[in-house]
């Protein structure tokens, strides 16, 4: 069955994360397959808020490993401690880039890019599994609200994988 999420007509970021979130852990609730569960997280972030990319990638050896995302065509994957997401990975802590330009070591997914936030995925256990990235063609488009409620989205995500 098809399932369709309902988005406040505002453009207060806030609300719009408060409607997601109870309606995401209904979409993922059922499913424990992580394939499955992101490439549904992106696509509502990516009909939500109409970022200019939205994926993730999973830590598989060294590398951090293209998963499920919309947006432009990114490299498929990037060494552990590269860009932002190397970084977050080896931090476990989320990552505002208000401008990409001033970032050193960026990797830029698409020209357009103009600012970026990464969140560590975190599964049930406690173990990074990967990161969220979103990238914004607006400057300085990410803010407390976004690390807060992105966090809880991931966590929504990791309570569905290694139970
Ligand atoms: N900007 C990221 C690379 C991934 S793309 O944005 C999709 C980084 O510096 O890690």
């Amino acid at each position: 069955m098809s399932e369709e999420i309902l988005i406040p007509a505002t453009t207060n970021r806030e609300e719009v994360y408060l409607a997601l979130i109870p309606q995401v852990k209904a979409l993922l609730g059922n499913e424990k397959n992580l394939v499955a569960n992101s490439s549904n997280l992106m696509a509502v972030l990516k009909q939500a808020f109409g970022f200019l990319w939205v994926g993730c990638y999973f830590c598989i050896g060294e590398e951090l490993v293209l998963g499920p995302f919309r947006g432009p065509l990114p490299a498929p994957a990037y060494r552990r401690g590269k860009g932002v997401c190397g970084k977050a990975w080896e931090t476990r802590e989320t990552i505002v880039v208000p401008d990409v330009d001033l970032f050193p070591g960026h990797i830029a997914c698409s020209s357009l890019s103009r600012s970026e936030i990464v969140v560590p995925l975190i599964d049930s256990k406690g173990n990074i599994y990967g990161v969220l990235d979103i990238d914004s063609s607006i400057a300085n488009d990410f803010s407390e609200t976004d690390s807060k409620y992105l966090n809880q989205l991931a966590e929504i995500l990791g309570n569905t994988v290694s139970e």
